[in-house]
């Protein structure tokens, strides 16, 4: 017995090697962790369990019958964080450079599939050349199995990819199929094709974190949701979000106790609108004051960021907070803006993750770049997904709220549950000053006409009462009381039941 069980230590040591020292020395100088390594940051210390570590491929084509290595270059199972299960699979760039075979992707459909059934989510650390190039077609078959599970998996459970190397080809559409995406700065790429493709067929010089670094992902393509310094920031930070999430579409997000009392009043945000309505201010603040400790994992910060999106509890519950940002283009929806948003609502309602609204808008951007980059297509994913979001929504407008981005930004029209204005809101069609000139635009010639037609305006509209004498707001409430306002009115929430009409599925404009 004692032979037998020193084989099993001296087989998993083995597969604990991976591609060996040399190479696991190679990943460590590029300030990269181990796909071990890195489980170890992510996961509960010893929580880990381990599948098919002895997993070898059964390629033969160009030498490869003599290459076995055990685990072939994924690790996968499940663990905890802070206590609550999910399963993992983490590529190994010692192994083949983390490349896809058949039965590497067979490792990952196992924790893909149980994931599912057992309604937990998964988390994806990847670090990969793409699909193994000695395996043609049967690497390529891998890829799909993952990619259609990813499909089956989405708004069932939550699925993260983490970008932890130079990721090409097939590597970055599994990714791409999942909630969400954070990438390591300086050490992970994402790409269809690398820079030399890129300059054999299109002639462009350009280098790989140009093409595809975390800032490029970050900032420009929206790929990515967040990009950290290095591995270890990294995994960290997934565990902070975890806990804002369910574990399934089944469950609600947990309840983390906190010593923030709901009723807090904040006096500081009594004085946060500047008296020019012109003049910005950090909305920012506001999400900071209203929210639990003021804790806010944000998404996407990089990109489009005239708007605000990201997590927040709220007297322990999770909120996701979508929040017009007047320091960038004044806060206006553009097309990222919106199909940034979008995604984040969608997220939430497929999650159970209420949602916080609030509401500091002049209007869409308008300009020919808008309109030929089709900003009616994409500002209505915006209008669509509020519309069709059932979960609980609670909106506040701080200030402006003109024209159609009043109805997007979840007015009660489109089914908001509870609606708030602070005594500075503003709702109209549009500015004083736009409106006056259009309406009386036989008087623009009489500056004092016009000062006056434009003060008339402003008394008629730049205030919630209008809205509020409709019911089109529920109350004008206080800046200092919005926590205690919007806790009570998510707490009031928590049993709202909405439904769809029976279709197969709705036709969001894409
Ligand atoms: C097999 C691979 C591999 C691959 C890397 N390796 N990619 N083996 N299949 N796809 C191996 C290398 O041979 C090497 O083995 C080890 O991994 C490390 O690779 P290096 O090139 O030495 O590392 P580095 O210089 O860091 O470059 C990493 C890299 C580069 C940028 C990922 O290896 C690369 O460009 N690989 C090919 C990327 C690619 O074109 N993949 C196919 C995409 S098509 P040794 O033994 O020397 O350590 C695809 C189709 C799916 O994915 C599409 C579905 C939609």
């Amino acid at each position: 017995m004692r032979d037998i069980i020193a084989e099993v230590e001296q087989r998993r040591e083995q597969a604990r090697l991976g591609g060996g020292q040399k190479r696991i020395d190679a990943q460590h100088a590029k300030g990269k962790l181990t796909a071990r390594e890195r489980l170890d940051v992510l996961l509960d210390e010893g929580s880990f369990e381990e599948y098919d570590m002895y997993k070898t491929h059964r390629c033969t084509d160009f030498g490869m019958a003599e290459t076995t290595v055990p685990g072939d270059g994924v690790i996968t199972g499940w663990g905890t964080i802070n206590g609550r299960p999910v399963y993992v699979f983490s590529q190994d760039f010692t192994v083949f450079g983390g490349s896809l075979s058949e039965t590497h992707a067979e490792k990952i459909c196992k924790v893909m599939d149980l994931a599912v059934q057992n309604g937990v989510p998964l988390i994806g650390l990847n670090d990969s050349g793409g699909a193994r190039i000695q395996e043609g077609v049967a690497s390529l078959g891998g890829y799909a199995e993952v990619f259609w599970r990813n499909v089956q998996a989405s708004g069932v459970i939550p699925q993260i990819s983490v970008i932890m190397g130079p990721c090409a080809g097939g590597a970055v559409y599994s990714p791409a199929m999942t909630d969400f995406i954070f990438m390591v700065k300086d050490t992970s790429y994402m790409f269809v094709t690398g820079p030399d493709v890129v300059k054999t067929v299109t002639n462009e010089i350009v280098t790989a974190e140009e093409l595809g670094g975390a800032s490029t992902h970050t900032k420009k393509s929206s790929v990515a949701d967040g990009a950290y310094d290095n591995d270890v920031e990294a995994l960290i930070e997934i565990r902070r979000m975890f806990d804002f999430l369910p574990l399934s579409s089944r469950e609600q997000p947990p309840v983390i106790p906190t010593a923030d009392a709901p009723d807090r009043i904040e006096n500081a945000l009594d004085t946060l609108i500047p008296d020019n309505p012109n003049k910005p201010y950090d909305m920012r603040e506001v999400i900071a004051r209203v929210g639990d400790e003021g804790d806010f994992f944000e998404i996407q910060g990089d990109h489009a960021r005239n708007i605000l999106c990201g997590f927040i509890r709220l007297n322990g519950s999770t909120v996701g907070v979508v929040a017009n940002q007047p320091m960038v283009l004044a806060g206006c929806l553009d097309i990222d803006s919106s199909k940034k948003a979008a995604r984040f609502v969608r997220f939430c309602d497929a999650f159970n993750i209420p949602i916080l609204t609030l509401v500091d808008v002049p209007g869409f951007l308008p300009g020919v770049s808008q309109e030929y980059g089709g900003i009616i297509k994409h500002g209505a994913k915006l209008l669509f997904a509020y519309a069709e979001a059932t979960v609980p929504k609670v909106t506040v407008i701080t200030r402006k709220a003109y024209g159609g981005a009043y109805d997007v930004m979840s007015s009660k029209h489109i089914r908001a549950d509870v609606n708030y204005a602070w005594p500075t809101a503003q709702i109209a069609v549009m500015g004083a000053k736009g409106a006056t000139e259009i309406l009386y635009r036989s008087e623009l010639g009489d500056p004092d006409k016009i000062a006056k037609r434009t003060a008339d305006y402003e008394d008629r509209f730049a205030n919630p009462f209008v809205a509020a004498q409709r019911g089109f707001i529920d109350e004008v409430i206080m800046p200092h009381s919005t926590r205690r306002r919007v806790v009570r009115a998510f707490e009031m929430l928590k049993t709202k039941k909405a439904t769809h009409p029976l279709r197969k599925h709705n036709n969001i404009p894409l």
